[in-house]
């Protein structure tokens, strides 16, 4: 019997995208052969479903029978997330870093609430805006004051906004975030006038597990949320932590019937192993992947590509942020042809103006291989396709960083 059409498309994917072409992604990395084992395990055949409820006069626990170890390894994970990232509390259950995002906001705020975070047009995170989650949970949205120079919030007048405006929650976080934020004296603010501060780490959760980042909890934050497949080297999903009790259990609280149900166990297993990995290796991986992105930048800037925040040393992050105005001056083109364009050489980008490296440095690349990708995007640019150069390269590196 043949193959059927979609395993003949997923070898077709794993070959394009895992043999074929360079991922410069930066909402994107790949997973150790671990993480995709537990995957595909058992784990994800099934239910558990922790209620503590009275069902028909009967105090139940889990409405499932068949559930020791599914049950254990939640408690492995919350256990490993808090040691990873220093906190009491930790949910594993979000089903990606949106829904970790709605489970944190609802724990936080009651409808008529208001949020502010980083604005869209700066690269804040579109569904804290309207007419999404803060639409869908009655809650009202503003934008905090933002340092376009130095592109991070600008701490100062945020401050005042938030002092003046009061609001329940802040945000901190975004999809662009090349910097990180100055965050005593909007956590300040926020402690005179009762607001929660919170940090959607989904684009760096990965550096700040490694320490190569900021530290939201120990700078402030009272929740740190976000995806578990950008930076961090996880299974996609979603992940909450927070020392707050109070939060704690307000998460607890808001999951089962209200943003969640079954929880996908296999994930669950997956993402216990992405945080044993990162406890024995996170650190190694998250500064290089720093290095990387470094490198990178001033590599692409000697030969001529734009980019921004030259005078910042390009990046702090996994992310180097395209200079848009400069792809259309020196190629003619808007920032999704020029994607198409590299795509064309198998170098994956996306399509509004971010480069990133943490899959690259997941493959292995050091800093003495960013030369050769950096000659190899230069011709793809200017319209050369390099695709079999790509391939060439890409064959050399395998998975780094694995257990062995
Ligand atoms: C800052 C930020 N928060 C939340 C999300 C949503 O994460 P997910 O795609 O895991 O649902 C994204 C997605 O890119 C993001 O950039």
């Amino acid at each position: 019997m043949g193959q059927s059409y979609f395993i003949r498309q997923m070898r077709a994917q794993q070959k394009w995208r895992l043999e074929d072409s360079i991922n410069l992604l930066p909402s994107e990395n790949v997973t150790s052969p671990q993480v995709r084992a537990l995957l595909s395990s058992d784990f994800g055949h099934r239910y558990t479903l922790p209620i503590n409820a009275e069902y028909s006069g009967e105090f139940l626990e889990n409405c499932y029978r068949g559930t020791r170890i599914t049950t254990e390894i939640e408690a492995a994970a919350e256990k490993l997330a808090c040691e990873v990232f220093q906190a009491r509390h930790a949910c594993v259950q979000p089903l990606s870093g949106h829904i970790a995002a709605m489970i944190a906001i609802v724990s936080v705020t009651k409808r008529g609430g208001r949020i502010c975070s980083i604005p869209v047009k700066f690269g804040g995170y579109d569904g804290y805006e309207q007419p999404y989650i803060p639409d869908m949970l009655g809650l009202k949205a503003s934008s905090l004051s933002f340092d376009v120079d130095n592109f991070t919030v600008n701490a100062v007048r945020a401050s005042d906004q938030i002092r003046k405006s009061k609001p329940n929650l802040v945000i901190l976080g975004a999809s662009f975030i090349p910097f990180p934020y100055e965050m005593g004296p909007i956590r300040d603010a926020c402690e005179d006038v009762e607001s929660v501060l919170a940090y959607d780490g989904s684009h760096v959760l990965g550096l700040i597990a490694g320490g190569a980042f900021q530290r939201p909890l120990e700078e402030g934050a009272r929740i740190l949320y976000g995806s578990t497949h950008k930076s961090f080297f996880g299974p996609q999903g979603g992940l909450i932590v927070t020392s707050d009790d109070r939060i704690g259990n307000s998460v607890k609280e808001n999951l089962t019937w209200r943003v969640v149900d079954n929880v996908h166990w296999n994930r669950v297993a997956a993402l216990g192993q992405a945080l044993f990995e990162s406890k024995k290796f996170g650190r190694q991986y998250a500064k290089q992947v720093v290095k990387n992105s470094k490198t990178l930048g001033s590599e692409l800037s000697q030969r001529g590509f734009p980019l921004m925040f030259e005078g910042l040393g390009f990046t702090e992050s996994h992310q180097l942020i395209i200079d848009q105005k400069g792809i259309a001056s020196k190629y003619g083109m808007t920032m999704n042809d020029f994607s198409v364009r590299l795509e064309r050489s198998n170098l994956i980008t996306d399509s509004v103006g971010r480069l990133g490296t943490s899959e690259i440095t997941r493959m292995g690349m050091k800093e003495k291989d960013i030369p050769e990708l950096a000659d190899l995007f230069a011709e793809a640019a200017e319209g050369r396709t390099v695709r079999k150069k790509v391939r060439d390269l890409r064959g050399r590196f395998d998975m780094d960083y694995t257990l062995q």
